[in-house]
């Protein structure tokens, strides 16, 4: 499967990532159209398209030498405001960029990166020993489960991945039991209000939608920072919902 992220530059997809079968039981959340985006899954989640699932093959694409200047990473990573202790965890890490990019700013704290691609990990593993970045520790996760410890993570970041996720909803819920009370929930998405930003339409997300569809979970919104050139900073932040 092939997949054209920005016009003129193609990807392939890999073997991997068709989705699995929908859990049995509970009505599905999810919708299936015969006639969808050519770059979608045809899955539809509150009303947006998920799109094709960005391969291993494409991880040079991640690396590449003019991201800084076209995604302002650093000012990203400034945003966070990340301290010496904390735990985070890069949910979609891919090859690791903005991974080892937060590890150097944690020497007494930790990054989890965690993706659903082995050959991901794979990378990203060889990088780490590269770097002797020993606070990085790769997590292989599921279409539906991050495979995060338990109220054990200080800030959750995604950076272009939610909209791939094939089910978003059972990884939301995934992502907030694994943060600590109080934890950040950050998603940094092609903005989709933006005909200018030179992404196609399935892997950009808008405010709005990502309200939307987080607004069931036990979140509060916190912001939207929109420092970067073609992305907007979403933060939510874990409340604690009282039993009824
Ligand atoms: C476009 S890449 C972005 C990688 C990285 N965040 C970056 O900005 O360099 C999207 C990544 O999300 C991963 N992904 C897709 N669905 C996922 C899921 N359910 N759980 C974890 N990772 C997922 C893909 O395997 C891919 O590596």
């Amino acid at each position: 499967m092939r997949l054209t992220l920005i016009p003129g530059l193609t990807l392939v997809l890999s073997a991997c990532c068709v989705f699995s079968q929908e859990p049995k039981g509970a009505p599905s959340p999810y919708e299936f159209k015969k006639v969808h985006d050519p770059n979608g899954t045809g899955k539809f989640f509150k009303g947006r398209e998920i799109a094709l699932v960005m391969g291993y093959q494409a991880a040079a694409w991640l690396e590449r030498p003019e991201r800084e200047k076209e995604e302002q990473t650093s000012k990203l990573v400034k945003a966070l405001k990340l301290k010496p202790e904390m735990v985070v965890a890069d949910v979609g890490a891919g090859s690791g960029y903005l991974t080892f990019r937060m590890a150097k700013l944690l020497p007494k704290g930790k990054v989890f990166a965690n993706d659903i691609q082995k050959e991901m990990l794979e990378i990203l593993r060889k990088r780490a020993a590269e770097l002797k970045a020993a606070n990085v520790e790769p997590v292989l996760g599921t279409e539906t489960d991050p495979k995060l410890p338990n109220s054990g993570v200080d800030l959750i970041i995604l950076v272009d991945v939610y909209h791939e996720f094939a089910f978003p909803l059972e990884m939301t819920q995934g992502m907030i039991k694994s943060l600590k009370p109080g934890g950040k929930l950050v998603f940094v998405e092609f903005r989709g209000e933006d005909p200018e930003v030179p992404i196609k339409l399935v892997h950009k997300m808008t405010v709005k939608q990502l309200l939307h569809e987080m607004k069931d979970h036990p979140l509060k919104y916190k912001e939207t920072i929109g420092i970067l050139p073609w992305q907007h900073i979403v933060v939510f932040e874990k409340v604690e919902r009282s039993q009824p």
